[in-house]
């Protein structure tokens, strides 16, 4: 089962110490907390404040892409795609950014071996820190990440020090050509008994057909527009066999036998 979590959240100003590009659309933006951080587990996220801007005054959910407690520091990999996540890009160090935190439901972490991690595009951005912290805990991990071309992937030897990587392009320029699902890892998928997936949904809905088909325990990371963050306006529902669901608070992870998915 997804791990439940209703730990203290914090709301704080956090000094950005690295705000970094990868490539023409992705970015890595580092905040160190003033105090020691809170427990954070993989799975949960954060909601930052860009500015007070009339277009932005609503905070925008992100990720924990990794945490370092030793520094006191969360990492965001953050995709440019509007008002909020571009005026991000553009702070830098020294600048300070208000985030609540840590939000959220967790993946499974107590969850028998080997794993696979499956990412597209952006949906990565949870899978480093589940990544890291199941190899820590001494479980077999393979991690599959799609993307249209080889310039979308970045920190590809973070993952490679944390598991298998395995890697599919649309255009084949970088590991196997195609979609996600058309990766030969698939091929043998019954060797795996959990899979954590996180991407676009069409992609995600494909991933939890298969593990549905081949009887294997499957969560997924939903991305539903979110505004409140707390469960207070309800406008990320999700439908699921126990009724509507905010995914702020009852997510964002959900095992795909929650889910009303036509799969
Ligand atoms: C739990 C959760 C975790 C997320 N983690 C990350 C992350 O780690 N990194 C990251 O880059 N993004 C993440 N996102 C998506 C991120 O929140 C949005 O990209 C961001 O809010 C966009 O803000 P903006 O002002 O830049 O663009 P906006 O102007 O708000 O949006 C630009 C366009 O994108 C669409 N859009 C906005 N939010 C979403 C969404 N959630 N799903 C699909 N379309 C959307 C809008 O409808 C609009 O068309 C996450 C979302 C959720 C719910
Ligand atoms: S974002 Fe407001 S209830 Fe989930």
């Amino acid at each position: 089962m997804t791990g439940k979590f209703t730990m203290k959240k914090f709301v704080q100003d956090l000094e950005i110490i690295e705000n970094r590009d990868l490539n023409a659309f992705h970015y890595l933006l580092t905040l160190q907390s003033p105090i020691k951080l809170p427990e954070i587990l993989p799975g949960q996220f954060a909601e930052v404040l860009a500015d007070n801007s009339q277009a932005t005054f609503l905070r925008r959910p992100l990720s924990i892409h990794d945490v370092n407690y030793r520094k006191n520091t969360i990492t965001f990999f953050v995709k440019c795609i509007g008002p909020a996540t571009i005026r991000l890009r553009d702070m830098r160090k020294g600048d300070f950014i208000n985030v609540m935190y840590p939000l959220g439901n967790t993946f499974s972490l107590e969850t028998e071996d080997p794993v696979l991690l499956i990412g597209g595009g952006c949906g990565v951005a949870p899978l480093l820190y589940l990544a890291k912290y199941l190899n820590n805990k001494s479980k077999i991990v393979s991690i599959l990440i799609g993307a249209r071309t080889e310039s979308d992937f970045a920190e590809l030897k973070e993952y490679e020090q944390n598991g298998s990587l395995f890697l599919i392009t649309e255009d084949g320029s970088k590991g196997e050509k195609g979609l996600v699902t058309e990766h030969p890892i698939f091929k043998n998928i019954k060797q795996f008994k959990q899979i954590y997936c996180c991407g676009p949904e069409p992609m995600m809905k494909a991933v939890a057909a298969i593990a549905k088909k081949n009887n294997i325990e499957c969560e997924v990371s939903l991305e539903n527009t979110m505004a409140c963050g707390i469960g207070a306006c309800l406008c990320c529902v999700t439908d699921t066999i126990e009724g509507h669901k905010c995914v702020c608070t009852e997510g964002p992870v959900f095992n795909i036998k929650q889910l009303k998915w036509q799969i």
